[in-house]
This record gives C-alpha cells, structure tokens and sequence, in this order.
C-alpha cells in the first residue's frame, strides 16, 4: 500500500488548482488537496458511472444514506439519524446554508484564528462580523484554547453563532472531549449555536481520537449543527459533496431552505457514487494514508530539525496541513511566499492567509520525494531571505 503514495503523478494540465494555478517549475504546497490518486474502490465507482455513458440529474438513494450512517457508527461510535442529514454541494455552501439559517444580518460569529480563510468570507457573505477568540500558542507550539476569552466574547449578546473547526485547519488540533465540553457548555449557557466543521475528521494521526461533537453525551450537544464530507479525506473535493447533520428540527428546516435558496440542493452523480464507495470501502485505504501522512510530517519535523534549528514546527494531531513558526525571521510571510515561489520555485502559504503572520503553512499530502525536494528549495529561500534582510 505503502508504494502507492510512494508512486509519483502528474497533475499539471489536468485542470488542478493546485497545479495548473501554479507556475511552471513550481513545486506546489498549498491549496489543500492531495497528489494521491483516490482509493480504487472510488475510482472503479467513477468508472463505472463513467462508462453508462448518461449523466442526467442523479436521485440521491438510500445507499447513500446506508453508507454515511455506517461509517459514522463504525468507525466513530456516532450513531446518526438518516432524517437529520441534508446533503449539499461542499462544506463550504454547508455553513453558508447554516449560517443563514441560524444568524441575521449583523450579529457576530465566533471563529478561533489562525483558521481556514474562508470562513472569515462566509460569515461577511452571510452579513455577519467575525468574533475573533485567537488559538494561544504554548512554548511546545501546539494550540490551546483561551477559555475565559471565549466566554467573554461569546457572552457578546449579538454574537450567536461559533464556527468550529474541528480537527483544526491550520492549527492541526484534534480536539479533546474535555475542549469540546467546554466549549459546548459556553455556548449554550450563552445562546450561542454550535456549527462544527468536520471535514478533515478522519485525517488523525497516531495516539490522536477524533470525537464528533454531536456525540459529547450532553443535551446541547443535539442542537449543533455538524457538516462534513469525504471529500477532504478521499481526495475527491472537486466531486463536490457534503453532508450537514442537523438533529434539531426546526434548524434543519431552516437549513434546507437555505441550501434552496442558494440554490446547492442537487448532486452530481459521480459525488454520490464517490462518497458511496469511500463510505463503504475507502477504510482501508484511508488507514494507509494517514499513516503515509503521519511519516511525511515525520520527515518535516526531522528536516527542521537539521535544516532549519530556528524555526519551530506545530505538532500535528490531524489534518495534513503542517504548521511552522518563522517569526524569528522577522520577514512578513506574505513577502516570503511571493520570494519563495519567485525564486526558489516552491509554494507554500503565508499565516496571514488565515488570521496570524509569521507562519508558513505546508501542504505535505504529496509524494515524499517532491516533499522533501520542496522542503529543500524552501530552507535555501529562508536562508536567502534571512542573510539578505
Ligand atoms: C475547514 C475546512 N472547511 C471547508 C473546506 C472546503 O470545503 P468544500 O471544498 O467542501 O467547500 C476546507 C478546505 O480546505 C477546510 O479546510
């Protein structure tokens, strides 16, 4: 299995954001998606549908649902309703939907920065402020959560929705029941709703557990809102689908009007058949490839180590989004992307993308090869820049 992640692809001219919005010769470490051909049972899915030759307006069936129930059930111990689940065209249209439905104009939504850029856009879109309550970063560089500011920003009576991200992008936090407990317990004592983002649930490294907050055995715990996908996990982001858990009933009316009014209610066929065949075949697969990730950050960690002793690498606990702390540089990371990808032909992303300067976030969901041969070209671009400042 081991081999397969090993085995270089060629993606440029395939119509990759990651690749073909890259210049020539640029090795690209950013938009979050992977260089792995998806699983076989999905690619023989899509084959499959590929080959009948007609792609009409595709009818979502219960295999779907069957298929997202046990897989949460069993690889999760969440045991989901088949009622509570809306489908919709990506996890991103999923909180545009919730946040419509569950906000007005004008009142605020909670985040913890640094976060995924776009849920800054989506809470403007939905003409709501972000609520900023920042991650704090410890001296062994991992993010914790400032409670008392939480609390104090949550009890904000115009503030009446948090967007969690749960595991954390860019942070790579793998939250702990006893985080999601309190964050759940202040939410609720201060009418404030629950929308947690799962998309990167099942990217978890070794002696890390995912918990879904709809399973922490509180009462409150019913009234969040939880979107998710495979698409993030499997590699099939561009099939375009997700799925919002929603156990409250009137909240999951709301939500389904939204997703019509942004009008994301239909699939495409090949999402269904994608999501189907991950769901119920992908476990394996899915095994591999963290353990794949987990010694790509490995090797990262090892690098900075020897490469780079003045910059301090974030622990991973999930996703594939690595983290790494450049302020000792005291270059603003927004000039050191455009220097990097300028001269020494790597890709990676400013921390100001996502709230914080002076962090470079690193795509490692590639070949060990073309990760290390980025690595390489990014420490002699640091280097430059440093000697050069
Ligand atoms: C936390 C988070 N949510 C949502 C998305 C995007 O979801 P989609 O492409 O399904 O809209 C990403 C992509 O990186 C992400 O990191």
């Amino acid at each position: 299995m081991q081999n397969l992640f090993d085995e270089i692809t060629q993606r440029r001219g395939s119509g990759s954001v990651k690749w073909d919005a890259t210049p020539e010769e640029v090795i690209p470490l950013w938009v979050a998606d992977m260089d792995f051909p998806a699983a076989p049972p999905i690619r023989r899915a899509i084959e499959q549908r590929a080959a009948h030759g007609i792609y009409g307006y595709a009818r979502v069936p219960d295999a779907y649902y069957e298929a997202i129930i046990r897989w949460f059930a069993t690889r999760h111990d969440w045991h989901i309703s088949r009622d509570h689940i809306l489908y919709t065209t990506g996890v991103i249209p999923a909180v545009a939907a919730a946040l419509r439905a569950v906000t007005l104009p004008g009142e605020k939504v909670l985040i913890q920065s640094p976060v995924y850029n776009c849920f800054y856009y989506s809470i403007r879109n939905a003409g709501c402020e972000v609520q900023d309550s920042p991650l704090v970063l410890g001296s062994d560089q991992r993010y914790t959560i400032d409670f008392a500011d939480l609390e104090a920003k949550a009890s904000d009576p115009r503030c009446t929705a948090m967007l969690l991200c749960n595991p954390h992008n860019p942070a790579g936090r793998v939250w702990s029941p006893n985080e999601l407990t309190r964050i759940g317990d202040i939410c609720h004592n201060h009418g404030v709703r629950v929308l947690s983002d799962e998309i990167h649930c099942e990217l978890i490294m070794p002696g890390h557990v995912f918990t879904p907050f709809a399973t922490l055995p509180m009462p409150w715990a019913q009234d969040a809102v939880v979107m998710n996908s495979p698409s993030k996990n499997f590699n099939i982001a561009g099939l375009q689908v997700a799925n919002i858990i929603v156990p409250d009933p009137v909240v999951r009316r709301h939500i389904d009007c939204a997703i019509n009014l942004h009008e994301t209610c239909d699939l495409n066929p090949f999402g269904i058949d994608a999501l189907i065949a991950a769901y119920n075949e992908g476990g394996e697969w899915l095994d591999a490839l963290n353990l794949y990730l987990w010694q790509n950050f490995l090797a990262l960690q090892d690098f900075v180590q020897r490469e780079l002793p003045h910059l301090r690498l974030t622990p991973l606990e999930g996703t594939y989004l690595a983290w790494l702390d450049v302020r000792s540089l005291g270059i603003p990371t927004t000039a050191i992307e455009a220097s990097l990808k300028e001269v020494e032909r790597v890709w990676v992303n400013s921390g100001t993308l996502y709230g914080q300067d002076g962090f470079l976030r690193i795509n490692l969901a590639t070949q060990r090869t073309r990760l290390m041969e980025g690595l390489q070209r990014m420490a002699k671009g640091l280097e430059r820049l440093q000697t050069t400042r």
